[in-house]
């Protein structure tokens, strides 16, 4: 599947339709759970993609907290890196969802800078399986990396290009809707 380029605002940001594993970044985000082993989604799909030793280097980082995020090497795939954030489950909102669904987004930034990955593809974190509404979880993960971008990089690698890979034409349209919300149009 080719990503299908659907909108770019600012130059640094893009929202295109395809398979995250396709696409030529430096680090890829994958929609993980506590465990870090492996699930189906895009975690399934990032896995098979990388091959074993994904999995092998996962067993070796004890989990991940809910609205964090831990990296690793990017195996087979085009991605350098993978980093592997968890997305909360969605309990109705007034579990402080939309706060640790925004850690998600913040920690792989940061990490991305801190390993010098100047590109970064995110999936639409906790919009399957998690049952984020896919509105709400578009207009946190754009909120959150805009005003991150928008924060004086303070020595910090710049991060040049940010990826919404979305898997579904509505998914994007969320995402592009959250992106003229918050006037970055
Ligand atoms: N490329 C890009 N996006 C994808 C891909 C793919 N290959 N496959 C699925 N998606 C999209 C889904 O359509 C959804 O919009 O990723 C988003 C996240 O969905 P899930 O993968 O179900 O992840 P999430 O809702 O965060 O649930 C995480 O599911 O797979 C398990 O181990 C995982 O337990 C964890 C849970």
């Amino acid at each position: 599947m080719f990503p299908l380029i659907t909108a770019v605002y600012d130059t640094r940001l893009e929202i295109v339709v395809a398979d995250i594993t396709a696409l030529e970044v430096a680090a890829i985000v994958n929609a993980a759970n506590t465990s870090l082993l492996g699930g189906g989604g895009v975690d399934g799909a990032i896995h098979r993609a990388a091959g074993p030793g994904l999995l092998e280097e996962c067993r070796t980082l004890g989990g991940c907290d809910t609205g964090s995020a831990k990296i690793t090497g990017g195996y087979d795939l085009k991605a350098r890196a993978v980093i592997h954030a968890v997305g909360p489950v969605w309990h109705g909102g007034k579990a402080n969802e939309p706060d640790l669904l925004a850690g998600c987004y913040r920690t792989a930034l940061e990490l991305a800078s801190l390993h010098g990955l100047n590109s970064i593809a995110f999936p639409a974190i906790s919009t399957g399986v998690y049952r984020f509404p896919a509105d709400q979880a578009a207009r946190i993960a754009v909120g959150t990396v805009a005003s991150e971008l928008a924060r004086p990089s303070s020595g910090r690698q710049k991060i040049g290009h940010v990826i919404f890979c979305c898997f579904s034409p509505d998914s994007a349209a969320h995402h592009q809707a959250a992106f003229e919300e918050l006037g970055l149009v």
